[in-house]
This record gives structure tokens, sequence and C-alpha cells, in this order.
């Protein structure tokens, strides 16, 4: 193992989560007005309904993917009974699906940003780093799983990249367990962990607001308007000054009203 690998796969992974944790921190004491996705849906929608909902739900999938392969551990799975084979089709199948998606909706978004005029224009220099560190990852990801996986003679990431990754998180990083991975699956890493250095300094920040009190909040509550001779009654009563000196008065706000 040379230095280069021990600066790779020990150094990188905690200065990317170093700065993730603490730009996180910083952008939120100083920016919470650009805490957004930025969205552009006002420009352009068409192309957004479609491309938007198929990158995310491969995304979700992927990264549930991800969860299984990389957190736990093969032991696990071999404990409860699911044999290497069984745990291999059921990978496959799940992560070739998932990049279907991601890769679907990720090139409609990006012909979207390159074709549309006005949205081109609200694409600033670290949305353009972002698209193009994120097209690596998933790039990298996607060869390694049909290159690999699906068509080459399949590779068992749980027995090297997962016990790595899980050593980064227990402060035990063994490097030494990314020396002989396929370089695909190396680039794939690298380029993830350039992502989570850069995510706090971008768009991906909307990610942690996602709007989860949507699922249980109490349902909005429409109001007839009440008639108007009931209205202005009302209006007498609250300001009966105005009502004496022939001003304004009280006016209920037009329209629905809503809680
Ligand atoms: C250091 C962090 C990461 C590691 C160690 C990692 C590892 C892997 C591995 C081993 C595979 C192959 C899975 C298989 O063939 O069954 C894979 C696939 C993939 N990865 Fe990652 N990954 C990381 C971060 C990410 C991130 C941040 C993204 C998205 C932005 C991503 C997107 C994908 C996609 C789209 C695939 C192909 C579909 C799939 O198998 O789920 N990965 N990754």
């Amino acid at each position: 193992m040379t230095t280069v690998d021990v600066v790779l796969w020990t150094v990188l992974p905690y200065v990317a989560l170093t700065v993730f944790v603490v730009g996180h921190v910083w952008r939120w004491r100083v920016d919470q007005f650009g805490w957004t996705t930025r969205t552009t849906q006002v420009l352009e929608s068409r192309w957004l309904r479609l491309g938007s909902p198929l990158f995310h739900i491969g995304i979700l999938m992927a990264i549930a993917g991800h969860a299984m392969g990389l957190l736990v551990p093969k032991t696990w799975t071999e404990a409860v009974g699911v044999s290497e084979h069984t745990y291999h089709v059921m990978a496959l199948a799940g992560g070739v699906a998932a990049a279907v998606l991601v890769v679907v909706g990720l090139v409609l978004l990006l012909l979207r940003r390159v074709v549309n005029g006005r949205v081109r224009r609200t694409t600033n220099r670290m949305d353009k780093a972002l698209y193009l560190v994120l097209t690596a990852v998933i790039t990298f990801g996607v060869v390694g799983t049909v290159g690999r996986n699906l068509l080459g003679g399949g590779y068992d990431y749980r027995e090297t990249i997962a016990v790595w990754f899980r050593g980064v998180f227990w402060f035990h990083p063994r490097p030494e367990l990314m020396v002989d991975v396929p370089l695909v699956f190396q680039l794939h890493a690298l380029s993830a962990l350039v992502l989570f250095a850069m995510w706090p300094f971008t768009r991906l920040v909307h990610v942690w607001s996602v709007p989860l009190a949507y699922l249980c909040r109490p349902y909005v509550v429409y109001r007839r308007r009440r008639p108007r001779t009931a209205r202005l009654g009302a209006a007498a009563v609250s300001a009966p000054a105005a009502g004496v000196s022939g001003g304004r008065g009280h006016r209920p706000p037009r329209g629905p009203s809503f809680r």
C-alpha cells in the first residue's frame, strides 16, 4: 500500500466528511434564504414533470440499495438465510431498475438545462460543477453495476468496499481494502467523496428540507365568506369609531379564508 492509497482512502474520506458537516453548519448560519432547490419550474415544467420524478425515484431506490449493500454486513444477511446468490440477484434487479430511472431522469434534466434558454441562463457555476460531479458519480456507479455485475463476471463489493465504508464511520479506516477494487468502483467512491464535500455549497442542501410535515399536517380548512350583512355588523362592532366618522372601517380580507 502506498502513501497515495492512504491519502485517497483515509485522508480524503475524513476531509470530505468534515467539509460536509462543517459546511452545512456554516451554510445554515449565513445563508438560510439561499437554502432552497432554486427551482426553475416556473420557467419550464413539461420536461421537469417527467425528468424530476424519474431521477428522484431512481436515486431513492439507489440509496436504499446502498444502505443495504454498504451498511449491512454480509454475515448478517447470511445469518438470516439470504445466500450470496439470492442477494446478488436481488441487488442486481433493484440496482439495474434504479440505474435506468436515474439515467433517464438525469439525461432529461441535463437536456432541459442545455436546450431551454431560460433554464440555461439561471444555471450558475456551482450548478454546472454539481451536474458534472453528479454525472460522474452516477456514470461510474451505473457502469460498475451494469458492466461488472450484470454483464461481467460479478464483483462482491460487500467484502471490500462495504467493509472500508463502514470502517470510515467506526473511525477504524482500512485503506488496504480499496487497493485492489476495480477501477470503476474506485472512481465511483472517489467522485462520491467529492460530491459530499461540495454538497453544503450547492442546491443539494434541499435534500434536508423535504417537507415531511405535509404528511401529517392538519387539512387546510376553507370557510365560506360570511354574508355581507353579517360582515357589516361585525365591522360596526369591532370598529365603531370608524363607522361614526365615516372612515373606511374594518374590512375582512377578501376571498376564502383559511387557517
Ligand atoms: C462513498 C460512497 C459510495 C459508495 C462506497 C458507493 C458504492 C456503490 C457500489 C458498490 C455500487 C454497485 C452496486 C451493485 O452493483 O449492486 C454502486 C452503484 C451505484 N451508485 Fe454508489 N456508492 C457511493 C455513493 C453514491 C452516491 C452519492 C450516489 C448518487 C448520487 C450513488 C449512485 C449510484 C448509482 C446510481 C449506482 C447504480 C445503481 C445501483 O446499483 O444502485 N452512489 N455504488
